[in-house]
């Protein structure tokens, strides 16, 4: 099945509730703190900036989980699924701490806001609990914690964007980074826990996110993904309703924020993710047309072909509405690689409406997609309004379906491009062989190609000679020089 697979440190793949450790060594002669991070992007952008905020206070960070004084474990609460895995994780942790009972265990990110003090006092599975707003807290949590006590914050903010502080870029990689541009999220899709975990919705200060792109390019990283949950209602001096703030300074949109951006230099290339089909304007592709280095890849999901069904969900547009978004996305980007998310049994889902999300996909003929069950969430609208109905086997067969039909759109896509010569960015050796190295063309498509001299980060031309439903492969045909900025 396609649910959780694919798992490369990567915003599009580590959204579905992988863990990735955290790992580095900052020269520090304190204690040492091991971080692992569950889910969406936004918690691995959000673990380097609580490496930060710890690293200030003495801590060195470490990649090796039995010789850490601390470990926090930064959680997803997306699907049921995602919470069990770390359920299942903090009770290994549990038994080490009867062995150890100085270290500390925390929890982190959206599991930790929902569940509260539920895995401290009830369960008694963690020492310390800090919701997604409460990081700048965790030096001080830790020391509670440290003089005996249990130490929690959940307080959720109406203007954290930890915008003043330099995440700890612990990722080795060193080519790719995630920079956060906003948090929380307004929309209340019915099936969706996110507005609960996160709060509102609230914008970074642009020029603390253009500094952050400006300072990751000079420290040789070639690629940056503005994230959000809803990237299109980024807005900085802007009130919800589109009225300014402070009339003595400028507003920014989204399509000025990636222009800024885009600005930094031609070799830095910018992704995005995630965009909403509701709230995604014709400017903000225009810039994507405009600029070279803003990849031509769009993430939007759809969750479901069928307008009832988006009506239930509380998405804010119909098929109607998609399809517009999607034809103007063919106009203005041409050649540009769309992937979507789409919900498999949603409460009250019909057999016309699975079809209708059947269909949609053949109108659209994504590139790439994530495909889901649906998981009911307490609290959301939906576990409020609508039955779970929908039997786990129609589930699952209904996702088959489309995971197979999915299959056969990438696949015809990665055909597409064969004879075709892509510009490359070298991520590094190819995971399967020390022979090939590994990069992703502008269409974020993983290209293998023969190892030769590149360097990570440098940007190649590579003739595709052949696919796979998940790769390209090819020969570079030109190495590029670098831009003059
Ligand atoms: N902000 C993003 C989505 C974040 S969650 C957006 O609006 O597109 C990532 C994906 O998880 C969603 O797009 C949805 O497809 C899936 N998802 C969210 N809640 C879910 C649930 N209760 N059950 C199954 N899948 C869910
Ligand atoms: Fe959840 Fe909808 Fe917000 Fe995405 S836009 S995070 S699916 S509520
Ligand atoms: Fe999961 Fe929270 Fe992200 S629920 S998907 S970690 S915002």
């Amino acid at each position: 099945m396609r649910e959780e697979v694919d798992i490369s440190k990567d915003i599009d793949e580590t959204r579905q509730g992988e863990a990735t450790v955290i790992e580095g060594n900052t020269p520090t002669t304190g204690k040492k703190l091991y971080v692992e991070s569950y889910g969406c992007a936004m918690n691995f952008a959000d673990s380097e900036v609580v490496a930060s905020i710890m690293t200030k206070e003495g801590y060195s960070t470490t990649g090796n989980v039995d010789e850490a004084d601390v470990v926090l474990i930064n959680t997803c609460s997306i699907r049921e699924n995602a919470e069990e895995r770390v359920r299942h994780r903090l009770t290994n942790f549990k038994k080490r701490k009867e062995r150890e009972p100085e270290l500390v265990v925390g929890i982190l990110g959206c599991m930790a806001e929902r569940l509260k003090k539920q895995l401290l006092e009830e369960e008694k599975l963690v020492d310390l609990v800090a919701g997604p707003d409460a990081y700048r807290d965790l030096p001080g949590l830790v020391g509670e914690v440290e003089s005996g006590q249990k130490a929690v914050n959940v307080l959720l903010s109406r203007d954290e964007t930890y915008a003043d502080i330099a995440p700890i870029r612990l990722d080795k990689n060193g080519v790719s980074s995630f920079v956060s541009i906003t948090r929380g999220c307004d929309n209340m899709c019915s099936f969706c826990v996110v507005p609960f975990t996160r709060g509102r919705e609230r914008s970074r200060d642009p020029h603390t996110i253009v500094q952050e792109c400006q300072d990751l390019f000079d420290q040789g990283y070639r690629e940056v993904t503005l994230l959000g949950q809803n990237v299109d209602s980024y807005r900085w001096n802007m009130t919800s309703k589109g009225e300014i703030k402070d009339e003595t300074k400028p507003t920014t949109n989204f399509a000025q924020l990636m222009e800024m951006v885009a600005q930094v230099s031609p070799d830095l290339r910018i992704r995005f993710s995630t965009s909403h089909p509701k709230d995604m304007t014709d400017e903000v592709l225009e810039v994507i047309a405009k600029y070279d280095n803003i990849s031509n890849y769009i993430h939007l999901p759809v969750q479901s072909g069928h307008s009832d069904t988006l009506q239930r969900m509380n998405r804010g547009y119909t098929r109607e509405w998609y399809m517009n978004r999607i034809d103007a996305i063919k106009r203005i980007v041409p050649d540009c690689a769309i992937s979507t998310d789409i919900i498999t049994g949603f409460c009250g889902e019909t057999d016309e409406e699975h079809e209708a999300t059947l269909s949609l996909m053949k109108e659209v003929k994504f590139d790439f997609a994530y495909m889901y069950q649906y998981s009911e969430r307490p609290k959301t609208l939906a576990e409020r309004r609508f039955e779970d109905d929908v039997p786990k086997e129609v589930k699952s067969k209904r996702l088959i379906e489309i995971i197979d039909l999915q299959q056969e759109h990438s696949l015809e896509h990665h055909k597409a491009r064969i004879g075709k010569i892509d510009r490359v960015l070298v991520e590094g050796v190819s995971k399967r062989s020390d022979e090939e190295m590994a990069g992703r063309n502008d269409q974020n498509v993983k290209v293998i190609f023969p190892k030769g001299n590149f360097k990570k980060c440098d940007y190649v031309m590579v003739k595709i000679t052949d696919c796979t439903a998940a790769t390209l492969r090819g020969e570079v045909v030109e190495v590029l020089p670098p831009a003059k900025n």
